[in-house]
C-alpha cells in the first residue's frame, strides 16, 4: 500500500468517523490510538474501508506510515492532552510536517499553539469540526485556523470529507492562529441559545398548554417545515417522539431536567463578556444550564415558592404561530448577537473573519444548520460587518415576528413558566430600538459615589454632577 496522505491520532468517537470518512473518500489514512486494543477494534469497524487505512500501534510505525511532508490530525480531548500528544510527535517529526488539532479546543490554545508552532518553524492547524459522529462519520462543518498554508495544503482532503451544501463545501480558513476554533466556539454558544430557545417552546407547550410528548413532536416536526426547518428542530422532534423502552413512556418524561455543558458555550459568553459585546440569549442559555444542574437548590426553591396557581395558561394566550414567531425571532436575535461578536473579535484579533463564507459552512453538517442560515450567508454577502437584525431581509423578519416574541414571552411569565432566553431576546430587541436608555441613571450613580464623571447631551467632554463633596462634609 502506498504511504497515507493523512494520519489520525485518536480512535474516539469522533476521531474513528473521521478516519471513515476520509478513507471514504478514497484517500490513503493511517491511524493510532494509545489503547493499541482499540486499534483493532476500529479496523474490524472500518471493514471494507480498512483497505484505504494503515493501522499502526507505535507512533513511530504511524509517521513512518504518512508520505512527507506529513499531516497529522489529532482527534485528542481538548486541553493538556493535545500539547502532550504534539510534545509525544515532533521527535518523529520534520520541521514541514502538518500538525492538525480537530478538537473543541479553546481557542486561545490554539493561538499558543501556533505561535510556538511558528517560532518552532513547524506548521500548526486549529481546526473546529462540527456535526457530531453522524457530521465527522459523513460530511461535517470544518472551520479551519492557522498559516493558510498548511490549510492549503489539507484542503482537498478536507473540503471531500465535509458536509455540502449545494454541492458547495462547507470547511473553509478563517484565519490566523485560534481563528478557527473561535468560530467554533462561536457556533456552540449559537447551539446552546438554539436549544434553549427550543426548551422553553417545548416547556410552555408541556408546562403552559398541557400538551404531551406526542402531541409536541407533532408541533416540531409541523415546524421543521417551515423557517424554523434546521437540524435541532428536528432532532427535538424525534426526541419528544421517542418512547423509553423501559417504562414505555416518552421518553422526555423519564430524562432528567439537569443539563450538562462541557463548556463550549461557556467560553463564547466569557470571550463575549471580555470583549464588551452583549450576547444575553448565549448568557441566559449558559445560565439556565447552570441552573439546571442546581436541581437541588431549585427543588428547595419550589417546596418554599411554588406559587399556589399552577403554570397552566389560558388556552387562547398563544397560538402555535404565536409560538412559531417568537422562536424565528428568538433564533434571528441570537445569531445577530453570535455575528456582532465575531466581527467583534475579528478586528480585536486581526482575523479578517469571512462573515458570509460563516453563515455559508453553517448551513450543513454542523448542529446549528438551518435553512436560515442560507439568507444570512446572503444579508452578510451585502454587508459583512452588518448587524443581522438591521439588515433589509432580517428587520422585515423581525417586523413580522416580534409582536409573537413578546405575546409569547409575557404569557409565559405570567404562567410563572421561566423563559429566559425568550426573555432575553425581548430585552435585546427592545434595548436596540431604545434611542434613550436608562444608562444616564448609571452615570450619575457612578459619578455619585466614585466621581467617575459622566458625558452631558449638551456639550462634549467629562462632567460631574452638583453632588461632588456635598456628602463627604
Ligand atoms: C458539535 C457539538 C459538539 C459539542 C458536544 C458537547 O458542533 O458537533 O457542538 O462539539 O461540543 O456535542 O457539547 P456540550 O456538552 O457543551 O453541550
Amino acid at each position: 500500500m502506498s504511504k497515507a496522505e493523512i494520519g489520525v491520532l485518536g480512535l474516539g468517537t469522533m476521531g474513528a468517523m473521521l478516519a471513515m470518512n476520509i478513507a471514504d473518500n478514497g484517500f490513503q489514512v493511517a491511524v493510532t490510538n494509545r489503547t493499541a486494543s482499540r486499534i483493532d477494534e476500529f479496523m474490524v469497524e472500518a471493514g471494507a474501508l480498512a483497505d484505504n487505512i494503515v493501522a499502526a500501534a507505535a507512533l513511530e510505525d504511524f509517521v513512518q506510515a504518512l508520505e512527507r511532508p506529513r499531516n497529522i490530525l489529532l482527534m485528542v480531548p481538548a486541553g493538556s492532552a493535545v500539547d502532550a500528544q504534539i510534545a509525544a510527535l515532533r521527535p518523529f517529526l520534520d520541521d514541514d510536517d502538518l500538525i492538525i488539532d480537530a478538537g473543541n479546543a479553546n481557542f486561545h490554545d490554539s493561538a499558543r499553539r501556533a505561535a510556538l508552532a511558528e517560532k518552532e518553524g513547524w506548521p500548526f492547524l486549529g481546526i473546529g469540526v462540527s456535526g457530531g459522529a453522524e457530521g465527522a462519520r459523513f460530511g461535517p462543518s470544518i472551520m479551519g485556523g492557522g498559516p493558510k498554508s498548511g490549510w492549503d495544503r489539507v484542503a482537498h482532503i478536507l473540503t471531500a470529507i465535509s458536509a455540502k451544501y449545494e454541492d458547495t463545501p462547507c470547511a473553509t480558513w478563517m484565519g490566523s492562529g485560534g481563528a478557527g476554533h473561535f468560530v467554533k466556539t462561536v457556533h456552540n454558544g449559537i447551539e446552546y441559545a438554539d436549544m434553549q430557545l427550543i426548551a422553553e417552546a417545548y416547556g410552555i407547550l408541556r408546562d403552559g398548554q398541557g400538551q404531551t410528548a406526542a402531541q409536541i413532536a407533532t408541533r416540531f416536526a409541523g415546524w421543521n417545515d417551515g423557517a424554523l426547518q434546521s437540524y435541532l428542530i428536528e432532532i427535538s422532534g424525534k426526541v419528544a417522539a421517542a418512547i423509553d423502552p423501559e417504562t414505555n413512556h416518552p421518553m422526555l418524561d423519564v430524562i432528567l431536567d439537569r443539563a450538562g455543558q462541557k463548556g463550549t458555550g461557556r467560553w463564547t459568553a466569557i470571550e463575549a463578556q471580555m470583549l464588551g459585546v452583549p450576547v444575553p440569549v448565549i448568557e441566559a442559555a449558559v445560565a439556565a444550564r447552570n441552573l439546571s444542574a442546581a436541581r437541588d437548590l431549585r427543588l428547595r426553591g419550589s417546596a418554599r415558592f411554588a406559587a399556589t396557581e399552577s403554570t397552566s395558561m389560558p388556552h387562547d394566550a398563544v397560538t402555535d404561530t404565536d409560538l412559531e414567531h417568537a422562536l424565528i425571532a428568538g433564533k434571528v436575535l441570537c445569531y445577530a448577537q453570535g455575528f456582532d461578536l465575531l466581527n467583534r473579535a475579528s478586528e480585536e484579533n486581526g482575523w479578517d473573519l469571512p462573515m458570509p463564507e460563516i453563515a455559508e459552512v453553517w448551513r450543513e453538517g454542523c448542529i446549528i444548520r438551518s435553512a436560515m442560515l442560507n439568507d444570512m450567508a446572503t444579508a452578510l454577502r451585502s454587508d459583512p460587518k452588518a448587524h443581522l437584525a438591521l439588515t433589509p431581509y432580517f428587520s422585515k423578519v423581525l417586523d413580522q415576528t416580534m409582536p409573537g416574541l413578546r405575546k409569547v414571552t409575557l404569557a409565559a411569565q405570567a404562567a410563572r413558566i421561566a423563559v429566559p432566553a425568550l426573555s432575553a431576546a425581548l430585552a435585546y430587541a427592545d434595548t436596540l430600538a431604545t434611542a434613550r436608555t436608562t444608562a444616564n441613571m448609571l452615570q450619575g450613580q457612578r459619578d455619585y459615589f466614585g466621581a467617575h464623571s459622566f458625558e452631558r447631551v449638551d456639550r462634549s467632554g467629562a462632567h460631574h454632577g452638583p453632588w461632588l463633596g456635598a456628602h463627604l462634609n
